[in-house]
């Protein structure tokens, strides 16, 4: 579905709606509550509600990654837009509200600015407000989850193209879906495409764990969300007083894991079943993969991509990668 939204505005966008319908989220969140572990999918986070609360997240003291990927790209958004070249059809996974793109824009100057994101009202009120902002940028907004396959609703190969997935959301990926989702963006990009790619770096565990367990609670009130949402719109029974927020770090999987905890032996009724949890019993919610530089270049050369730069931080908290697709 295509429509232009707003054209009242002086640069209307593109809206392309390949939304997943409540059905994907009743049968996802069953099958996740039904596992021997239970296990709900991240992405499922992000209704209206927990892309604010992410949104939050960013602006904490603890969380360092948004503020440090930003600096980055402030100090060498010059030489990462010399890589990506001008007038490219420039596609960002998982968008939100594409703050980190406007860093780059003025230099990157594409012709096609295509932001991917699950979230649709969020999506369409950031690409609205980008729009105005860049009075001569065509923007597509595509409201998709990238963790499965999709197209991109043009077929203009005119423009060279490149991506831009910020945000370590990568992380969120095992590592062998991590590949299958670079070697999918590198089929939309072509060869000699370029990835411009946001990784957070292994460190030590008290400065990680601290990331996700703020002090002022919003991180927990961002995982928590999770029933709300299911509350919402599934007729979840979720009592909230009755799950906590827990955050580590996983050394040997070298990765943040978020759980909610249930605190009492309990039956929950979600969509017309039931679910029986233990005491201490969790959901695993969110897997946050940190890399080295060189591991993370290893990932990258299974799925066809090469190195051509990385940029770090003084203190080495986070990476951003340049890549070339070389199949
Ligand atoms: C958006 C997946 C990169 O893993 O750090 C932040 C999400 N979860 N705090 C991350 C998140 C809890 C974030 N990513």
């Amino acid at each position: 579905m295509i429509s232009s939204t707003d054209p009242t505005t002086a640069n209307p966008i593109y809206f392309h709606d390949y939304h997943p319908t409540p059905s994907d989220l009743r049968a996802e969140v069953l099958a996740g509550l039904g596992r021997p572990r239970k296990q709900l999918s991240p992405k499922l986070f992000y209704d209206a509600e927990g892309s604010k609360l992410f949104d939050a997240i960013c602006e904490l003291p603890e969380y360092y990654p948004t503020r440090t990927e930003i600096a980055i790209l402030r100090e060498h958004g010059a030489e990462m837009a010399r890589r990506l070249g001008r007038e490219a059809l420039l596609v960002e996974l998982g968008s939100g509200s594409s703050l980190k793109i406007r860093v780059l824009l003025e230099a990157l100057q594409p012709a096609v600015y295509m932001p991917v994101d699950i979230s649709s009202e969020h999506l369409q009120l950031s690409a609205q407000a980008l729009a105005a902002t860049f009075p001569k940028l065509e923007v597509h907004a595509v409201c998709a989850d990238y963790s499965t396959p999709f197209e991109l609703p043009v077929d203009d190969h005119s423009h060279p193209r490149a991506a831009f997935f910020p945000g370590s959301s990568i992380g969120n990926f095992e590592p062998a879906e991590a590949e299958q989702l670079l070697r999918r963006v590198g089929t939309i990009l072509g060869p000699e495409g370029r990835l411009l790619i946001g990784v957070d770096l292994i460190k030590d565990r008290a400065r990680l764990e601290r990331a996700y367990n703020d002090a002022a609670g919003v991180t927990a009130a961002f995982n928590m969300n999770l029933l709300s949402r299911i509350n919402r719109e599934l007729d979840g029974k979720f009592d909230l007083a009755r799950f906590r927020h827990e955050a580590f770090f996983n050394a040997e999987q070298g990765r943040i894991e978020m759980h909610l905890l249930s605190t009492c032996d309990q039956d929950v009724d979600v969509a017309g079943e039931t679910f029986r949890f233990r005491e201490g019993e969790t959901i695993h919610t969110e897997c946050s993969h940190k890399y080295s530089v060189e591991g993370f270049h290893a990932l990258a050369g299974r799925a066809g991509f090469q190195p051509e730069q990385v940029w770090t931080d003084p203190e080495q908290l986070f990476s951003v990668h340049c890549l070339v697709h070389r199949p």
